[in-house]
């Protein structure tokens, strides 16, 4: 049985239920279905014998099992929806701030315009990072990866922060949030500014968040294009949440063991490094160097139908069909030609999603652009280097590992993470002798 808390977001109970009968007792089990699932503990109780421990699911990488209940992000990867808190993606691309985005993946509902200006002067005032941080930086080497400064510089501020570990106290976690949302941000602009051995920008209060943000990389004097002030906004937003991807199963897992949420951030950080999630703009725009010109795209994409390699920024495992946040970063990235020229690269993309739309191999396979297709394209356009690529994606999911770490810690029926295994290995033999 899962527990429904009456709230009207969640529609309905499903009624319905699965019977089964294993073939080794020919006993009867019946499992409710409720919300699309059974329990696996329900199949716990499938025993061969009073010495079977019980039936387990068996789903490596989890393609099909649900770990938690959500109320924060629905997405439906067939028609390609993404809501946060019900509202469809595209509405909220269109006028918020990531800002209020952030309050409402944090709080379910939009913020009326007096809590969001005491959010933005909360979250504002918790920008600037003490002294020993920056010094942490000179730690790294000039070409070190942005990324992983990054992950080092968030463990370097929960060390600043020990009361953080106090993560059953709803107000001491009301605080760490705030503070993770104000100091990524900093910590990102720091980690661009270690790369060209320059000095950190300490934040500007009495700018808007991405602004500021503009302004901690490219330093006091750059100008900031409002265009490119809202292209930045809007990237944020994008990226503010996708539901149980791998970086949030990361801070999920992690903070499931009361780790303070700085560890269980960096924890989720590195899960994001990966080319295969948030490093994934950072291999396009490689993939697309490599590539160099349209008439390349055919040569190029012949080897990926052989299997000897990925197109990059393409699949999903939810999305299969277009992603929506692809869509409106597409649409975003000529707004910011406008201001800074047309950036070559989007040519060649644009003919790799041409012509991959049309071929078999990924009709088949339900391959389409993801998020990370055209964001690299923009964020290059706007002067940022390859490597702080998923440095700019971590800022905003910031909001949303925080909202479902807050989320897993509420839930009284989630408890430490951790999945059981089927042992292949040995059974017990003995040490051989000598
Ligand atoms: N290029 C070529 N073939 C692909 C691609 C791709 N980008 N993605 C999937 N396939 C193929 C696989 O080879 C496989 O083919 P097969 O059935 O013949 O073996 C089939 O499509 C299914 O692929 P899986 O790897 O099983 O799908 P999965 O759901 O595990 O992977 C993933 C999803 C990791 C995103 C994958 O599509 C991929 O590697 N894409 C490129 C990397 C990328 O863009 N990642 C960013 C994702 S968005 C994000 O994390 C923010």
């Amino acid at each position: 049985m899962i527990e429904n808390n009456g709230s009207d977001a969640d529609g309905p109970l499903e009624e319905g239920a699965l019977t089964l009968t294993d073939s080794r007792t020919g006993a009867d089990y019946r499992l409710d279905i409720e919300h699309g699932a059974v329990r696996a503990a329900g199949l716990g109780q499938v025993r061969a014998n009073s010495e079977d421990p019980g039936l387990a699911a068996y789903d490596p990488a989890f393609k099909n099992t649900a770990a938690c209940i959500s109320r924060i992000t629905y997405i439906d990867g067939d028609k390609g929806i993404l809501r946060y808190r019900g509202y469809p993606i595209e509405q909220l691309a269109e006028g918020a701030s990531y800002l209020d985005i952030a309050w409402l993946i944090l709080n379910g509902e939009l913020p009326t315009p007096a809590e969001s200006a005491s959010w933005r002067a909360e979250i504002t005032g918790l920008q600037a990072v003490p002294d020993p941080l920056p010094r942490m930086l000179d730690g790294f080497n000039e070409d070190g990866h942005p990324m992983a400064m990054f992950i080092a510089l968030l463990s370097g501020l929960g060390a600043q922060h020990p009361d953080s570990k106090n993560v059953t106290d709803a107000g001491c976690r009301a605080f760490h949030i705030k503070r993770l949302i104000g100091a990524a941000p900093t910590l990102a602009a720091m980690t661009y500014r270690r790369g060209k051995g320059l000095a950190p920008v300490a934040p500007d209060e009495d700018l808007s968040f991405p602004a500021n943000f503009l302004r901690m990389v490219f330093g006091e004097d750059a100008h900031i294009d409002p265009t490119l002030e809202r292209a930045m906004d809007v990237l944020f937003i994008l990226h503010a949440d996708h539901e149980q991807n791998c970086s949030t199963s990361a801070m999920r897992g992690v903070g499931s063991s009361h780790a303070d949420p700085y560890s269980s951030a960096a924890a989720a950080s590195a899960a994001l490094y990966g080319p295969l999630h948030g490093g994934a703009n950072e291999a396009v725009l490689k993939m697309l160097t490599e590539i160099g010109s349209k008439d390349r795209v055919n040569d190029f994409l012949k080897e990926v139908k052989s299997g000897s390699r990925r197109l990059m920024g393409f699949g999903h495992r939810v999305y299969k069909s277009y992603d929506p946040r692809a869509k409106i970063i597409k649409r975003t990235a000529y707004e910011v030609f406008e201001v800074t020229g047309r950036n070559p690269k989007i040519d060649i993309a644009l003919e790799l999603e041409r012509i991959a739309l049309q071929e078999d191999y990924f009709i088949r396979r339900r391959l389409y652009p993801n998020v990370d297709f055209y964001s690299g394209i923009i964020y290059e356009a706007l002067g940022f280097p390859v490597g702080l690529f998923p440095v700019l994606f971590a800022v905003p999911r910031m909001s949303g590992w925080l909202a479902q770490w807050q989320e897993m810690l509420e839930d009284p029926e989630q408890k430490i993470a951790r999945p059981k295994q089927l042992y292949l290995g040995y059974d017990e033999r003995p040490v051989p002798a000598g």
